[in-house]
């Protein structure tokens, strides 16, 4: 799939813009604060009618004014479609192909996009809270059904911990503790049986990406870590899982009720990444964790293409100049397959090696160079 064009009228600081793309390689170049991330995450919003970066929608609304229009242009299940996101009053209209959207699911498998930001260069080094959202956006763009379960247990998870933390004051609150543990079982269940078959692809695939960008036979293992008790979760069934899910919590009820803190559960969860056979959390070098790190994205972009059957669009922020030569290498000549969309300060470089098409950003301007 790619964009073939994009326009946005009082979107962050673009009053009246537009481009066309090329279905290769796109650099899209300019000064700091000109607005090349502000491109990226206009494109990214309308693959999902969320931002990577934004709290709330109006913070995308240009200053001053009162609404934004976003409009791709983009080719996808072999036909040209159009996405379009208007933004006014608080609310968000979508429309695909011109009909009325109730949701943003419409845009899912229609229009997807993987980012790779500096954000992520933490993937490998940081928090489990960051993987677990790399891997639950992956999913939802995926599966529109996950993102309704995880919106669920995400709810559960802050009533339950409203129960735990104040039973002690209002002791009737634990009529309903018994109730809110079945939900979370069960939908958590479903995110359980979902995550580990995406962990089972993600580590195929980015088990072979960082051995090819590594280029030393680094060996990269990943694996899935969830509740305890779920032992094999690849090979169990979603009611097998509940039952794992039930006893844990079961086992952790007492414990949950004096630390007033959830301790079961599977927004616990993380993945699990080796490099040669050592945490890499913990042990792996700067490059390392960015090599892996990554990989992972690729990975992603790989999983996409063998569900959808098509690539879906690259989109690199600024991670150009943090990577090493040989890995700049990697990302500029050995993507092959799909629109790529890279930003960076110096796109003279990366224009040389890839031949792709240049734009230059200013004071919210798109000017093509090339
Ligand atoms: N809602 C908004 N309205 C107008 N300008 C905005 C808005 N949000 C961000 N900006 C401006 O966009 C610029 C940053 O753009 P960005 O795309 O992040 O820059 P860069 O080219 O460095 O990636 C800043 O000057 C910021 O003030
Ligand atoms: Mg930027």
């Amino acid at each position: 799939m790619q964009i073939n064009r994009l326009s946005l009228e009082n979107f962050r600081n673009y009053a009246a813009a537009a481009a066309e793309f090329s279905p290769e390689v796109n650099l899209i170049s300019g000064e700091n604060a000109q607005g090349k991330t502000n491109l990226l995450e206009a494109v990214y919003y309308l693959s999902c009618a969320r931002s990577f970066r934004a709290r709330a929608d109006r913070e995308l609304i240009r200053f001053g004014e009162t609404g934004a229009v976003l409009r791709a242009d983009f080719f996808s299940g072999g036909r040209e479609q159009t996405a379009e996101i208007i933004l006014h009053g608080g609310r968000k209209k979508i429309m695909v192909n011109s009909v009325r959207q109730k949701t943003a699911s419409a845009l899912s498998g229609r229009f997807c996009c993987v980012l790779f930001s500096p954000d992520d260069l933490e993937l490998v080094r940081g928090g489990a809270a960051l993987r677990r959202r790399f891997m639950d956006l992956a999913i939802c763009q995926l599966r529109p059904r996950y993102a309704v379960s995880l919106a669920k247990f995400n709810k559960y998870c802050e009533h339950k911990l409203r129960i735990l933390r104040d039973w002690r004051d209002k002791p009737t609150l634990l009529d309903v503790l018994d109730d809110f543990n079945h939900n979370l079982a069960h939908v958590g269940a479903e995110l359980i049986y979902y995550r580990a078959a995406w962990c089972r692809r993600l580590a195929d695939e980015a088990e072979t990406l960082h051995r090819d960008i590594s280029g030393t036979g680094e060996a990269l293992n990943i694996g899935y870590k969830t509740v305890k008790t779920v032992e094999n979760p690849e090979k169990m069934r979603p009611e097998e899982i509940f039952e794992a899910l039930m006893e844990h919590q079961g086992s952790h009820r007492q414990a949950e009720l004096e630390a007033g803190a959830l301790l079961s559960g599977a927004m616990k969860d993380d993945i699990e990444i080796n490099i040669n056979s050592a945490p890499a959390r913990g042990f792996a070098s700067q490059g390392q964790a960015r090599t892996a790190a990554l990989s992972l994205k690729l990975a992603e972009r790989e999983i996409i293409r063998s569900v959808i059957d098509e690539y879906p669009v690259l989109l690199l922020d600024d991670v150009l100049s943090e990577l090493d030569e040989r890995r700049q290498d990697f990302v500029l000549n050995r993507i092959s397959g799909g629109q790529v969309m890279i930003s960076c300060c110096d796109a003279r470089q990366a224009a040389a090696k890839t031949g792709g098409a240049v734009f230059k950003i200013e004071h919210g301007t798109i000017k093509k160079e090339k």
